[in-house]
């Protein structure tokens, strides 16, 4: 045998070895994979939220780049005594503001927020015992729905929603019923308003019964806008008194409110402060949505649970951001109702950019819903293209940051020529995907 077909046989057997290894390999590998697959696939009961909304849009906006409407948060800087607050706390002498806090909420934040809301609610909160600090609302809805829901509980979410509740109402057990607000007669004359949505009263009394363990209200709603006035919170809580039923009330746009309405707490009304849990978010409060920084309080007998839930899952919160937003509070606290005050400030500043917005949506030919707070509005887009029939949902503050307050024509003019463009391929892909 001459020395090449040694050296070709080498080389062949090499390559047989490699294959039958590479088959070998190839064939446990897909043995395993699905063995894998199998044991490890998602938990039943986690089955059907797979998908969300957030994951889905902002993946669309990094592969197409529109002008991205679609997620609730602002690009103006939050007040100045907040970041500095939170610089000077980073960088300050006290090194032990790094370390791990106490579990249920950073003693000076707790401390804040109790003197914030028994002013607010006008009952004096236990700092220690009545309020629970969360990493972000997201957390504290989550404590609290997973610390209140047992397997089999009802629970009601008012439509349309804040997209997490009906999952953690599942994640936890439960049976999530949806109850839709209406229009409650057509509008003529004038754009509709989140108020024009209502619960219809019959079809509200309908949902409780004897399994009722929860009803979830947003005031003011996302994406909706709607304001709840004292009559529709008396009712739902009428009906929570009469059924024995828990209210969950996630009120993280509290001070995003439009003149006239009223944010009322629903925890305010006879009876509902025992079966009232509620929700705030610093992000929300002061403009940082990336502090996730949130809390829920309520009377101490319910928070008990919330308590243990929070301390297995996450333990504690981030301590510098706590140290900071209970710095946020502090210089808020004295001047509350005043004209300097960031929570009258600035729903003031977002009124105007919601205007502007609805102006501009209106121009366009869309029919947008004027929301009474918070951070979204929800236009009917199908004028503009009969065929397509669609949603969307756009982040006023977003849109008309207050850089680009200044620059409204020139950003209005951005966003009729991207309407008006003839559709691409591209864009048509971008409908149907948000259609389906
Ligand atoms: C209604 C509602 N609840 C809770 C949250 C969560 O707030 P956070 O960012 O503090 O987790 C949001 C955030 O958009 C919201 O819109």
């Amino acid at each position: 045998m001459s020395a090449a077909t040694k050296q070709i046989r080498q080389i062949l057997k090499g390559h047989r070895c490699l294959d039958i290894i590479g088959r070998t390999f190839v064939k446990s590998g897909a043995n395993m994979s699905s063995e894998i697959e199998k044991k490890f696939a998602l938990p039943r009961r986690f089955a059907g939220s797979e998908k969300s909304v957030w994951v889905e849009y902002i993946q669309l906006a990094s592969e197409y780049n529109p002008l991205n409407l679609g997620q609730g948060f602002p690009d103006f800087p939050p007040p100045k005594y907040a970041t500095d607050a939170l610089a000077k706390v980073a960088t300050g002498e006290n090194y032990m503001i790094h370390q791990y806090t106490r579990g249920f909420g950073h003693p000076r934040l707790v401390a804040a927020l109790a003197k914030l809301y028994s002013q607010l609610i006008g009952r004096e909160i236990n700092p220690q015992t009545e309020i629970v600090t969360t990493l972000g609302a997201y957390e504290a809805l989550y404590s609290t729905i997973t610390g209140h829901v047992d397997d089999g509980d009802e629970v009601i979410i008012i439509e349309p929603f804040f997209d997490c509740y009906e999952p953690m109402v599942k994640y936890a057990g439960g049976v999530p019923r949806f109850i839709p607000l209406r229009l409650k007669s057509e509008v003529k004359g004038r754009l509709p308003s989140s108020g024009d949505y209502v619960l219809d009263p019959n079809e509200l009394e309908s949902m409780f019964n004897t399994k009722t363990k929860i009803i979830i209200l947003n005031t003011p709603n996302n994406p909706l806008g709607k304001v709840f006035t004292e009559k529709e919170l008396v009712h739902i809580a009428d009906l929570c008194k009469k059924w024995n039923v828990l209210c969950i009330s996630d009120e993280v746009y509290e001070w995003l409110v439009f003149k006239p309405n009223k944010h009322i707490r629903i925890a305010t009304l006879p009876g509902m402060w025992e079966r009232t849990l509620t929700i705030g978010s610093a992000g929300k409060t002061f403009s940082l949505t990336g502090w996730k920084l949130g809390w829920v309080y309520g009377p101490a007998n319910l928070m008990v649970n919330i308590q243990m839930i929070h301390q297995n899952s996450v333990y504690t919160g981030v301590t510098p951001i706590q140290e900071a937003a209970a710095i946020g509070f502090e210089t808020e606290l004295p001047r509350l109702g005043t004209d300097e005050c960031y929570f009258i400030s600035m729903p003031k500043e977002l009124e105007k950019k919601r205007d502007y917005t609805v102006k501009f949506l209106s121009d366009v030919g869309m029919v947008p819903i004027v929301p009474e707070g918070g951070y979204f509005i929800i236009a009917d887009w199908s004028p503009l293209d009969s065929a397509q029939v669609a949603y969307l949902s756009v982040a006023v503050i977003m849109t008309v940051n207050n850089s680009n307050f200044d620059k409204s024509d020139e950003l209005q003019a951005e966003i009729l020529d991207d309407i008006n463009k003839p559709r691409s391929n591209k864009r048509k892909k971008h409908v149907k995907t948000i259609k389906s």
